[in-house]
């Protein structure tokens, strides 16, 4: 048996918690593969990953890559590069996770499970019944609302700076919601409704220095308030949240879980998160 090697593709990727994870959980589930950075240049995405796939396929019994994950910029890009897609992939026109299969590449996206099972499970607030404002209406949304919609919320608001991509979102999450009898609109920053019982931000905003989009009248008080990113970047909008009574949460629960089904859809097998988790957000607060 020869040692299977994935990597998390993107630019820029140096920081990347991914390594650190499926180490964890290849260590947890006694799994042998080898889990790298795999960096590519903006203008060669679908080039650096296919000289992935390709190394070591001329030496026998060397290890060969088995599937990438793919993260930002790249995730609208990927779904080109595979011979079939998993059906939340389809939906969500983007691909988190690559799986090098010898007929064909298939690609996977497991952002929105990753964060239904942060919020339902690590965060323990239920999905089904509640109303919740999406906040984006790129890449990170794209892959999260298919599932919240499946989850079963009662009502979910998009609300995003260029009305015509959150409007285009919710157009072709129309029929999903109408069959899991999930109220969906598009809406304004600034008129997008009030007191949800979750408020989860996609957006890029305190990445370009700017105030949180919306206005405070969005939080319940001690409604959720996720923002899907970590660290400092997550850090604007969890303090916005809490100073409004909100219970903020940041993106390494998703990032775990979201991991943790790449991991399943590679190997087959589902590792633990609860521990890796717990590692992780001591690892970051650690890091301050
Ligand atoms: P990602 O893959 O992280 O979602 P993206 O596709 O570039 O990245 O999307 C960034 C999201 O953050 C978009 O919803 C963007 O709004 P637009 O669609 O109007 O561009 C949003 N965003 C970025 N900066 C913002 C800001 N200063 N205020 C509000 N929304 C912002």
């Amino acid at each position: 048996m020869t040692t299977d090697r994935y990597a998390v593709a993107g630019h820029p990727v140096t920081h990347s918690r991914s390594p650190w994870i499926h180490a964890r959980f290849a260590a947890l589930t006694g799994q042998d593969i080898d889990y790298g950075r795999l960096p590519c240049p903006l203008d060669g995405f679908a080039a650096t990953v296919r000289g992935f796939a390709a190394e070591g396929v001329d030496q026998p019994g060397a290890p060969r890559a088995r599937g990438c994950n793919v993260t930002v910029p790249f995730k609208f890009e990927a779904p080109a590069l595979c011979a079939g897609l998993t059906p939340r992939a389809a939906l969500a026109q983007a691909v988190n996770t690559l799986r090098f299969d010898p007929e064909g590449w298939q690609g996977d996206n497991t952002d929105g499970a990753g964060l239904v099972a942060d919020i339902t499970v690590h965060a323990g607030v239920p999905l089904a019944g509640a109303t919740l404002l999406l906040v984006g209406a790129g890449g990170a949304a794209a892959g999260v609302l298919g599932p919240l919609i499946e989850a079963g919320v009662a009502r979910l608001v998009l609300a995003n700076r260029s009305a015509g991509k959150a409007e285009a979102l919710v157009e072709r999450h129309a029929a999903l919601a109408a069959r899991h009898g999930v109220a969906l609109h598009a809406a304004p920053l600034d008129d997008c409704g009030r007191g949800f019982d979750i408020v989860v931000n996609a957006t890029a905003a305190s990445l370009a220095g700017a105030a949180v989009p919306v206005a405070a009248a969005v939080l319940r008080p001690a409604g959720l308030a996720l923002d899907m990113m970590y660290g400092p970047a997550a850090a604007p909008f969890l303090t916005w949240a809490r100073e409004q009574g909100a219970q903020g949460r940041d993106g390494l629960g998703m990032l775990v879980e979201q991991a943790a089904e790449s991991f399943l859809f590679w190997r087959g097998v589902r590792p633990p998160t609860a521990p890796v988790l717990a590692e992780l957000q001591r690892l970051v607060a650690a890091e301050g």
